[in-house]
């Protein structure tokens, strides 16, 4: 059982104050508070493992631990094996590398499908690589209510189709994807599966075994975490692509994807942030704990977010799954009378911190109209939550008239 209050007193940034009212954290989708315990590993590691990794001494031993920990780690956290994972500078520029190695046996003739849900770190490389290539993109659409429409998924996939690349949950609109039936169909085509789980894992468990795709790739700095991007990939699809190094690195994955000298005190605190996570389950093992552990992270965000949705005051509109269902506490809102950008000023002007724009969810915000009208304002509300916080926020949006 955890104790939310216990838990909150882990996490220094949650002291921040604005004009003495207390800071209420809604940006996470962007950015998440991080506990004492991560930044006292990034701390340390800064003392012991700043030497290179591979050498015959202590200090560069201590290196080599510190990144076997952090792949033990990952491979926790994706249930897969450490071998597997793969670290980088975030989601963006890993997934920039990976298409253009993986697009490397691309050429007429070939298809890749991207979708327009995504955040477009997980659209334009894709594009990008396809057409150097002279290969084909389409695009799988969306529904009114921003979910993905499975329907023109099929209508997209057949054998030409290399890779389908598709995020496992909007970072907009908050909207769930069904992995599991997208790697099904896909598969049945001879198409790999990219999911971006970046805004999927501050939520839910980006497990191997339940998703099943190719490669999963997210961004620590999401769930607690320091600013360093994790992939878990598929054993013999990594073996085979040709991967964009220099000579020397490693031939084989992992280190064959991982340019230049890794940053060792964030590999530190990743395996630190993988620890606290697990904290928060109860288990024999730490996958264990982790998977327990999103079991309540998943249920306590549930609550906070049907909280918010059952007393949405009337001058604010929900763009996007309008209840729980299928979707995660990622909240895009309109507010009648108030453009986005001047009611997220002025709700952070009260101490709340909150999103307004596209949120790079270029696609989706086109789609569905809201592109040109400045995109919308949105909350994301995560488990470090509370019911109190809730409140204010349900308060502060019904105060904000045009
Ligand atoms: C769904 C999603 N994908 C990709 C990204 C890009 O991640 P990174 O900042 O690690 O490049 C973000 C960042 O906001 C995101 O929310």
């Amino acid at each position: 059982m955890v104790d939310i209050t216990e838990l909150r007193t882990r996490f220094p940034a949650l002291d921040r104050k604005v004009d003495d009212r207390p800071a209420l954290y809604l940006d996470g989708p962007a950015g998440t508070q991080v506990p004492i315990s991560v930044i006292d590993r990034i701390a340390a590691a800064m003392v012991e493992s700043v030497s290179n990794v591979g050498g015959p001494f202590a200090a560069s031993r201590d290196s080599d631990r510190v990144v076997d920990e952090a792949r033990t780690a990952g491979a926790d956290l994706f249930d897969a094996e450490p071998g597997e994972i793969v670290f980088g500078a975030n989601m963006t520029t890993m997934t920039f590398a990976f298409s253009r190695a993986v697009s490397s046996s691309w050429g007429p003739g070939d298809t890749v499908a991207v979708t327009g849900l995504d955040h477009d770190a997980n659209v334009t490389p894709w594009v990008r690589a396809a057409r150097e290539r002279d290969a084909e993109i389409r695009f799988i659409g969306i529904n009114e209510d921003a979910t993905l429409d499975m329907a023109s998924l099929d209508s997209v996939l057949d054998d030409s189709v290399r890779l389908v690349a598709v995020t496992g949950c909007s970072n907009a609109f908050g909207a769930l994807v069904d992995i599991p039936a997208v790697v099904d169909a896909s598969h049945s085509v001879g198409a790999r599966v990219y999911v971006d789980a970046v805004h999927l894992t501050p939520h839910r468990r980006p497990a191997i075994t339940t998703l099943g795709a190719d490669a999963v790739i997210c961004s620590a700095y999401k769930f607690h975490g320091p600013h360093v991007g994790v992939l878990r990939g598929d054993p013999d699809w990594l073996t085979e692509i040709e991967a964009v190094k220099v000579r020397p690195s490693p031939p084989e994955p992992p280190g064959k994807f991982e340019t230049g000298t890794q940053p060792f005190p964030l590999l530190a605190g990743f395996a630190a942030t993988i620890d606290h996570l697990a904290s928060l389950g109860e288990g024999d093992s730490r996958r264990e704990r982790l998977a327990s552990a999103f079991d309540w992270i998943s249920e306590r965000e549930h609550r906070l977010g049907s909280m918010f949705v059952d007393s949405l005051p009337d001058n604010v509109t929900i763009i996007g799954p309008p209840t729980m269902e299928g979707r995660v506490s990622t909240f895009a809102v309109s507010v009648e009378g108030v453009g986005p950008g001047e009611a997220a000023r002025r709700l952070g002007e009260r101490g709340l911190f909150v999103w307004a724009g596209h949120n790079y969810a270029v696609e989706p915000m086109r789609r569905l109209g809201f592109l040109d009208e400045g995109g919308l304002v949105r909350m994301g509300i995560t488990h470090l939550n509370t019911e109190d916080e809730i409140e204010r926020l349900v308060d502060e949006l019904a105060g904000l008239r045009g």
